[in-house]
């Protein structure tokens, strides 16, 4: 028996068509793309997360000359929020990533495996939806409603 899983998403042609905070997220994350500690790949990711309580808070990736030592982006915001503020919802988070050297068709930057995985972990925590935004440098920007929507058949906690 064959079967489908579909999934939805947005797509905006360009970060002008985002609302307030949207755009806010964005320019957040560009702005901690700067900041990326990246000089082994030279590929610099930020992210911006926004929290339940309105503040918004950021993250790079953070490389190591021992490379599996290093953390992208995604996963050094979630995990010192989860430290920081472990009872508060995240509701949205906005990736930023491409190459120092940015070109025009760079594509919108969707989130690794591992990060994937966290971010399902912090949903599934807090029981509600994380909005994620994903766009390369070129203003091009994907949205998916859930972490969910990114990780068909993910493994959580139900399954141990
Ligand atoms: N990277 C992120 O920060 N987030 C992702 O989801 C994709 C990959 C980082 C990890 C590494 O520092 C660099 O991008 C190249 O893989």
């Amino acid at each position: 028996m064959k079967k489908d899983i579909q999934i939805g998403y947005e797509y905006f042609k360009n970060s002008s068509e985002l609302n307030d905070i949207e755009k806010k997220l964005f320019e957040t994350a560009k702005q901690a793309r700067e900041n990326a500690y990246a000089p082994y790949s030279q590929f610099f990711v930020g992210c911006a997360v926004l929290l339940e309580n309105g503040e918004i808070f950021s993250g790079n990736n953070q490389e190591n000359a021992a490379f599996p030592s290093g953390l992208c982006a995604e996963r050094t915001a979630l995990f010192w929020i989860g430290a920081n503020f472990p009872t508060v919802k995240i509701k949205k988070i906005f990736v930023v990533g491409g190459p120092k050297e940015f070109h025009e068709k760079n594509p919108p930057i969707p989130p690794c495996g591992a990060c994937r995985q966290s971010l399902m972990e912090y949903e599934t925590k807090q029981n509600e939806n994380i909005d994620l935004y994903f766009s390369s440098m070129n203003e091009e920007v994907v949205k998916v409603h859930s972490i969910k929507d990114l990780l068909p058949f993910y493994f959580d906690a139900t399954f141990l």
